[in-house]
């Protein structure tokens, strides 16, 4: 560990290597940019792994029927139309291309019996619309991706925690923070920035995801000045594992919907038939989860507090041959065979649909130099995510921020480092280890886990969300007064102290923008106000820095052109009549 601050200077800086990061690296390469990647972690591990069941894209190989017009639909319609429309468009006519480019790259997906790509239903999809390999999809998408990387001979530096954006002036500059291994302090000079940092789960108690998953991105963003686009928007995948409490939250894939299974409460009956008589089990997950919530609520859950999912009809070869990592992952971590009992689920947190406000065609925030892609980046996906949209989300717009970053670095040199915002930062992380403070910064985080579990879940009201903004602002003032035994050299609690804050402030933009839509539209569910309002469908909520403090504001969702809105029989014009 050393005092001295190490600093490395690329043209472009990628923030996360997750999808989203590392097909914006390729990109950004190949538009000629030095690129460096940043991961919190090591190269491979991300959540996008956690997209099992498959990439949606309307290739047509199982449904002819399907094209980018259907899928643009599907996915304006999950979202609730409060999504902006163009990255919609681009997303729904740009996705087969990705994928048939992941596959020249070495993806190995699924076959139809005459050699095509398969494709599997999904919630909300109309077609057969989700390539895949088995339920192990984010995992050879990040395999394929990370093989080019590495063969593009991309700078990665692995287990560094990048912790404030620097700017000079109103562009950006770079970015500081430290390596989790030695405690060493770090600055990368870049003349932009794409973040691609992943999404924020783990500021719930249950979630899929891994600890990672704090909101860096967004709340650096957020802290340099860039704008936050519906933070209240955050999706409960309607199963996670509920037994044993360990691995409480963890993702079962809805590949297993996708494959045929049924969702039963305790009295045997499948209750989505009530719920969703057309869609059933594949209606959206905002939908599927609200179902299994009031299931347990009215006394009808299975023995853990969840609901049943059942394959068993789907018979054992075909349970190990297309979801064999649930076979695996049921039988060692709850002694649970699926081919001869059903799993016990609940609603789990799985994605932020919120996050940084971008252009887009580029992913362009309102920082010049600063780009976001992937789960950071909002708009795609409105008030609720279809799955299989993120894996294709993520290379459609990796790879869109990457070739606008390549551009904007030919036009721009290095922005000069503002030593007093490097050393500022410095202190922060320093102040828990050095401080005088009492605080124990695993504590705040369960605090805040808890809180957030309780005020700010699957079913809000206003009541239970202003007491929970009441707790997040104590614990920001007590988050100053944090303290860590130790030194630098790999030490959690340190880390988890500098993560916190950045919980905090995507705690604090969910739960005013939850208490300010006063409405229930896709994940969100305000029981008190139970109906859509026509006016909210209107309006996309923004959360801004302003001074010391966060302000909510509205901007209207973007307009729909005619040969689009053509597309909806009228419910979209009447929504802006
Ligand atoms: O259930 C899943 O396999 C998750 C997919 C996704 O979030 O897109």
């Amino acid at each position: 560990m050393s005092d001295a601050t190490q600093t490395y200077t690329h043209d472009v800086l990628i923030i996360g290597a997750g999808g989203a990061g590392l097909r914006a690296a390729i990109e950004a390469a190949a538009g000629g940019a030095s690129v460096g990647v940043v991961c919190k972690s090591l190269l491979g591990k991300a959540h996008t792994v956690m997209a099992e069941g498959g990439i949606a894209a309307a290739l047509g190989n199982v449904d002819p029927q399907d094209n980018w017009q259907v899928h643009f639909q599907d996915t304006m319609r999950g979202g609730a139309l409060i999504n902006n429309w163009r990255m919609a468009e681009l997303h729904a006519t740009e996705s087969p291309d990705r994928v048939y480019e992941l596959e020249t790259w070495g993806a190995i997906f699924d076959r139809t019996p005459d050699g095509r790509i398969l494709q599997r239903p999904f919630g909300a999809h109309t077609y057969r619309r989700l390539c895949h390999v088995g339920d192990r999809t984010g995992l050879e998408m990040i395999r394929t991706l990370q093989d080019r990387v590495v063969a593009l001979r991309i700078a990665v530096y692995m287990e560094v925690t990048l912790t404030r954006l620097l700017k000079d002036g109103d562009r950006i500059a770079g970015a500081t923070g430290y390596n989790r291994q030695t405690g060493d302090f770090v600055t990368f000079r870049s003349k932009a920035v794409v973040l691609a940092s992943g999404g924020w789960g783990r500021i719930y108690k249950v979630t899929s995801n891994s600890w990672e998953g704090t909101g860096d991105g967004v709340a650096m963003g957020f802290e340099a000045g860039a704008e936050v686009l519906d933070p209240e928007m955050v999706q409960f995948h309607p199963t996670g594992m509920v037994w044993p409490p360990g691995v409480k939250g963890l993702l079962v894939t809805e590949a297993v919907r996708g494959e045929g299974g049924y969702l039963f409460n305790s009295e045997h009956k499948r209750f989505m038939l009530d719920y969703e008589p057309e869609k059933k089990e594949l209606a959206s997950r905002d939908k599927v989860a609200r179902a299994i919530y009031k299931e347990v609520q009215a006394g009808r859950g299975s023995p853990h507090g969840g609901a049943f999912l059942d394959v068993i009809h789907l018979g054992s070869d075909r349970i190990k041959k297309k979801l064999p990592s649930m076979y695996d992952q049921f039988l060692s971590l709850a002694d649970v065979d699926i081919t001869r009992e059903a799993m016990e689920v609940y609603p789990t947190i799985h994605y932020a649909m919120g996050g940084l406000r971008v252009e887009p065609d580029t992913g362009a925030t309102t920082v010049r130099g600063l780009y976001a892609a992937g789960e950071v980046a909002a708009g795609l996906h409105g008030a609720n995510r279809l799955g299989g949209n993120s894996l294709s989300d993520l290379l459609v717009f990796g790879r869109r921020a990457g070739a606008a970053a390549a551009q904007f670095v030919k036009s721009v040199s290095l922005g000069a480092l503002d030593p007093a915002s490097v050393a500022d930062e410095q202190r922060l992380l320093l102040g828990s280890l050095e401080g005088a403070g009492s605080e124990n910064p695993y504590l705040l985080q369960q605090e805040l886990q808890a809180a957030m579990q309780e005020g700010a879940g699957i079913a809000r009201t206003d009541a239970g969300l202003r007491t929970c903004l009441q707790t997040i602002l104590a614990l920001k003032r007590r988050a100053d007064n944090v303290h860590v035994a130790g030194s630098r050299l790999y030490n959690p609690g340190w880390h988890t102290a500098r993560d916190l804050r950045f919980m905090l402030v995507i705690s604090e933009a969910i739960v005013r923008g939850a208490i300010e839509r006063r409405e229930s539209r896709g994940a969100h569910w305000r029981t008190d106000f139970p109906n859509a309002d026509p006016n909210f469908g209107k309006l996309n909520l923004i959360a801004l820095k302003d001074g010391d403090a966060m302000r909510i504001t509205t901007r209207p969702v973007p307009e729909m052109p005619d040969e689009l809105a053509d597309l909806f029989n009228g419910e979209v014009r009447q929504k802006s009549a």
